[in-house]
């Protein structure tokens, strides 16, 4: 019987066992050590091989995240959500995670991550860098390349995922569809014929480019190891030794940047999700002078993409896109490296990067001040949380803080960055951070999204999981933290900044107090949705949006946009700008057949047929709670 399905049945005859533990009044600091093991515990440190039906495999030195699905509604899909995971070997979680610990020994005085597992990780990492490029780089990938002799090229590639559909070749999917049915599982067997279906187009979407994402997580990570090199002295040289050429970094950067008013047709064109949410800014931004250059997520082109789209290298829908959240990692990335003194600050006199930090920049605060354009399904483009959006811009100015403390930023750009954000995050982010807290009925304050709230039981009622809950009440404290306090590197301690408003204050105490009760009390799932693909169910695919370049990958123009190109691999996107007038007709009319989805209700209103795949990941969970907790200890004042 096919492995994944085999699984899913198992699972569903489970019962399901909740396991509560007692735990009565723990200090903040014996939570963070425990949560502290807890996470470096659930570091791979033996590899496994896949072993079909039993075994996942396990790379050495990653931290878990999972691959799952989300449903919501009726009960039988709400188990497909929970019950249904692919162990994923990627960077970024090994990263995130490594750089919470370190944060959280940094800025809030936890214990001292374990050297041997931030090695264990850093070489893992290592493992990431892109093997394409014939020479030195610091250029990485979401997923390990593996090498493929046919091509002679190395493409980015989860194993586990393509496994698990190598094997659903020879399956007959008539048994399982009627033991499904049999069991009352109609809805499921149906769900499955679905993926089933859409195996093809997993398989594509499976072989991708190196990205922006994960090559600045990496940069922000030497940044941190840097400004911690007589603590970890070992693993910032390891660092250092394998990252020997950050020029490639910026170098890629200038070359792919997203550029709307260039005639170079490589770069100015984006995937029309992008546009659409995008399209105020930018016209904002044309009356400001017509240049614009912005970070992408893919770090290809479309050039680059025809041609190794036969090796099994290209971007999905053929098309870069922009990410907020990508974009404030990139931001963060540029700031740490030029203030730990890992880039030269001379990289900002390079006009070329200056202006994508800085249009990037202008871009995010807009982006936090329109509440992503109400477009969060589409500005979050790989990232579904909110709240995580904001801890990622707070970051960034959180370290420009503590370095303008005692001393001058190193170059003029970054106060500009500075004195963009912060008013934002004080202001608007911080009041909608607010704004979404509830009460656990005690004197707690807790935060939470979406994950686990859209399912309901047989009358019909909805069910309030809170299967998100930890993360994102822990992500909110960091935010605020990150946003309201600074650094003082000479006693180690946090300072709220003299303007604080008192419910930051006492929004935050309540917010960790919920923590300190439920993070390990077993009430509430670990889970989050910290990454996805693109598309996030019907609303959210590329096709339905207005487009004024459809091409076939060979250059050929398809003049019919009522019909799906069958001719081959095509690109899509919206080249330049459109005028607001044509752009306002455009979103009247449809695109292959289907009305605009100008409108986006939430991941829990659409058909509960409508689903997607996302990663969650225990460890990353347990690592940010541990940064809320360890931070809130923290504070001199
Ligand atoms: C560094 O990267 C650039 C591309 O950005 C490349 O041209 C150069 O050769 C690389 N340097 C080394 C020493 O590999
Ligand atoms: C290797 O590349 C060839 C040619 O692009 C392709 O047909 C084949 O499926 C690839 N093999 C794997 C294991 O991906
Ligand atoms: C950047 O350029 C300015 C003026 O053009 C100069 O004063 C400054 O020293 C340069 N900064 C760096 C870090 O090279
Ligand atoms: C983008 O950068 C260019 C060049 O520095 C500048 O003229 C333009 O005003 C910037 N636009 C935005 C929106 O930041
Ligand atoms: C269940 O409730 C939703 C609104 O909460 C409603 O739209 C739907 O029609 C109801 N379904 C049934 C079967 O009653
Ligand atoms: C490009 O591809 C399309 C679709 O396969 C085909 O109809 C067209 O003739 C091709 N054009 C060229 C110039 O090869």
């Amino acid at each position: 019987m096919e492995t994944p399905l085999r699984l899913l049945l198992l699972s569903l005859l489970l019962v399901l066992v909740c396991s509560t533990s007692n735990v009565v009044s723990e200090s903040t600091d014996e939570l963070v050590a425990r949560l502290l093991a807890k996470v470096e515990d659930s570091q791979v440190t033996k590899a496994k091989k896949f072993f079909p039906v039993l075994e996942w495999q396990e790379d050495l030195g990653v931290y878990k995240s999972e691959v799952k699905l989300y449903f919501h509604g009726p009960e039988d899909l709400a188990l497909i959500r929970d019950k249904f995971h692919v162990f994923d070997n990627n960077m970024f979680v090994t990263s995130w995670v490594s750089s919470c610990l370190l944060e959280a020994y940094r800025y809030g005085g936890a214990p001292k991550p374990s050297p041997t597992h931030l090695k264990l990780a850093l070489d893992s990492i290592n493992g990431y860098r892109n093997k394409d490029r014939k020479f030195e780089n610091s250029i990485m990938s979401f997923w390990p390349q593996a090498y493929n002799s046919t091509s002679n090229t190395y493409i980015s590639t989860p194993v586990n995922l393509l496994k698990l559909i190598d094997l659903t070749n020879d399956v007959p999917f008539g048994v399982i569809e009627n033991i499904l049915k049999f069991l009352g599982f109609g809805d499921i067997s149906s769900i499955i014929k679905t993926l089933l279906s859409m195996k093809d187009t997993f398989r594509t979407a499976f072989h991708i480019p190196p990205d922006f994402d994960d090559t600045f997580v990496n940069l922000g990570l030497g940044s941190l190891l840097t400004s911690l090199k007589t603590q970890f002295p070992e693993q910032h040289s390891s660092w250092m030794t394998s990252n020997t050429n950050l020029t490639s970094v910026f170098d890629a950067l200038k070359k792919y940047a997203y550029r709307p008013f260039s005639k170079d047709s490589n770069v100015n064109t984006i995937d029309p999700r992008t546009y659409f949410y995008l399209r105020k800014f930018m016209e904002k931004s044309s009356s400001d002078g017509w240049d614009l250059a912005l970070t992408p997520t893919w770090i290809q082109d479309i050039e680059e993409t025809t041609k190794l789209r036969k090796k099994g290298i290209s971007m999905p829908f053929n098309i870069n896109n922009v990410d907020v959240t990508v974009s404030a990692n990139v931001i963060y990335g540029i700031t740490s490296s030029v203030l730990s003194g890992v880039v030269s600050p001379s990289i900002l006199n390079d006009t070329g990067i200056q202006q994508i930090l800085l249009n990037t920049t202008n871009m995010i605060a807009h982006e936090c001040q329109n509440d992503l354009s109400d477009r969060r399904d589409l500005a979050l483009t790989y990232y579904p949380s909110v709240l995580e959006f904001y801890w990622f811009v707070a970051r960034t100015v959180f370290i420009l803080n503590e370095n303008a403390k005692h001393n001058q930023l190193p170059h003029e750009a970054l106060y500009k960055v500075l004195h963009k954000l912060e008013p934002v995050l004080e202001k608007h982010v911080t009041s909608v951070i607010l704004k979404g807290a509830k009460s656990d009925g005690a004197d707690r304050l807790y935060l939470e999204d979406f994950l686990g709230n859209g399912d309901f039981d047989k009358n019909n009622h909805t069910l309030i999981k809170g299967e998100d809950r930890i993360f994102t009440t822990s992500m909110g404290v960091n935010a605020l933290i990150a946003t309201w306090s600074i650094f003082d590197g000479k006693t180690s301690k946090l300072y709220w900044k003299s303007d604080t408003p008192t419910d930051v204050k006492s929004s935050v105490t309540k917010f960790i107090d919920w923590l300190k009760k439920y993070t390990l009390s077993g009430d509430f799932k670990p889970y989050n949705t910290f990454f996805s693909g693109s598309a996030k169910g019907e609303g959210t695919l590329p096709f339905y949006y207005p487009i004024n370049r459809l091409e076939y990958l060979n250059g050929t123009n398809i003049p019919d946009e009522t019909h799906f190109p069958t001719g081959g691999p095509f690109t899509l996107g919206v080249q330049g700008t459109i005028p607001k007038a044509q752009y306002d007709k455009m979103l009247t009319e449809k695109h292959f057949g289907v009305p605009t989805p100008t409108t986006f209700k939430g991941f829990n209103s659409g058909s509960t047929q409508d689903f997607f795949p996302f990663w969650s990941s225990e460890p990353y969970t347990y690592a940010t709670t541990m940064l809320a907790l360890a931070q809130s200890n923290n504070f001199a004042n």
